[in-house]
């Protein structure tokens, strides 16, 4: 069972003023939110973020520095929604909350932690818990089966164990260190690591755009404005997840949509894992929330260089340094002994 469908079957706690008032109807999880429908407010969702739930009550995270960290994302919402435009993104607010909370959903919060952590003592008789909330407006193309979503599926550090080492490097040196001249080799390799086989959203977008100009076009644009988004703002878009950002048919048109694309890490994470590169270049060693960091530029990376290339552009994102050599990067031993 994965946690989505668990958390689908524990009820919320009756008692609470607020479940009382809202009714909600649990929507679906990603790997942060916990996202509902509420009565009486067709047009928006609510979105729980879990990390946040875990920072907070394991002390971790203070209030206020939540609270800051809240501004800066609706911040980083403002220019997500100035650079992209108003028609590729949702309106939506973060605040900082109290929420309804149960011992089961508390499990199921902490089921799988990235850092192994657990709840902490007397966890079980807790009715409520601080968390940071997105109210969003509601977008109902994603329940429309005809919607594409732009999405990796899953970070390829996290499945080193199961990747060969050789393919892992050359996937690195093609779409990262642009080493060599792309082929067609290059382009499976690209739909085999990046593009999840599990989930190869990348694959039928690129599928469906070989007899669909007007969604290759639409794509190209979309390719186009990542790159500059990253080189400009020094920041990724978080695409590792399903319906983060969608593609979809309106009035004969296509449209893609940015929902959940702006990431975890509250700071610039594409000029963060910049830096990173260079540290290591300099032989110094990062720490786990650096490789996090890493992993997440390299992944946004990879994800844009090869599906421009698939759609035959030539634009390539840079995430090295100019000065820093590059022989020097050794992908593999960075990530080994991973990162879970
Ligand atoms: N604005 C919305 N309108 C309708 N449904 C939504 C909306 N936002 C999210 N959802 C539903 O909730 C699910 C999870 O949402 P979202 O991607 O925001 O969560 P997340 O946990 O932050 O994801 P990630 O794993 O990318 O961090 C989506 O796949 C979708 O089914
Ligand atoms: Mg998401």
């Amino acid at each position: 069972m994965t946690t989505e469908s668990n958390i689908r079957n524990i009820p919320l706690p009756e008692d609470h003023e607020l479940i009382e008032h809202y009714q909600p109807r649990f929507l679906g999880m990603g790997g942060d939110h916990l996202v509902y429908e509420v009565g009486g407010h067709p047009d928006v969702v609510i979105k729980a973020s879990t990390y946040y739930i875990k920072d907070i009550l394991l002390g971790e995270k203070t209030k206020d520095l939540v609270a800051t960290e809240i501004l800066i994302k609706n911040d980083q919402i403002r220019e997500l929604r100035a650079f992209w435009g108003k028609k590729h993104t949702v309106p939506e607010r973060r605040y900082l909350m109290r929420v309804p909370i149960s011992k089961d959903l508390l499990d199921e919060i902490f089921k799988n932690d990235w850092l192994r952590r657990v709840p902490p003592n007397g966890y079980e008789s807790l009715k409520e818990v601080w968390t940071s909330v997105i109210v969003q407006e509601k977008v109902p193309e994603i329940n429309n089966p005809e919607h594409k979503s732009f999405s990796f599926g899953g970070f390829v550090e996290d499945e080193l164990e199961n990747i060969d080492q050789v393919q892992y490097e050359k996937l690195n040196h093609t779409f990262i260190t642009h080493e060599t001249v792309l082929n067609e080799e290059d382009l499976n390799l690209f739909f085999n690591l990046q593009d999840s086989p599990k989930t190869h959203h990348l694959k039928d977008l690129i599928k469906q755009a070989e007899s669909d100009n007007e969604l290759k076009e639409m794509l190209k644009k979309f390719v186009l404005q990542a790159i500059d988004f990253a080189i400009k703002t020094g920041n990724i878009l978080a695409l590792a997840g399903e319906n983060n950002v969608i593609f979809y048919k309106k009035d004969n048109g296509w449209n893609y949509l940015l929902i959940d694309a702006t990431p975890v890490h509250s700071g610039p994470v594409f000029k963060a894992s910049m830096e990173i590169l260079h540290k290591i270049m300099l032989g110094e060693n990062i720490d786990i929330k650096e490789k996090d960091l890493l992993k997440k530029g390299l992944n946004f990376t990879r994800t844009i260089n090869g599906f421009a290339k698939s759609l035959g552009l030539n634009d390539f994102l840079d995430i090295i340094n100019t000065q820093d050599s590059l022989d020097k990067i050794n992908f593999s031993r960075i990530f080994k002994a991973s990162l879970k």
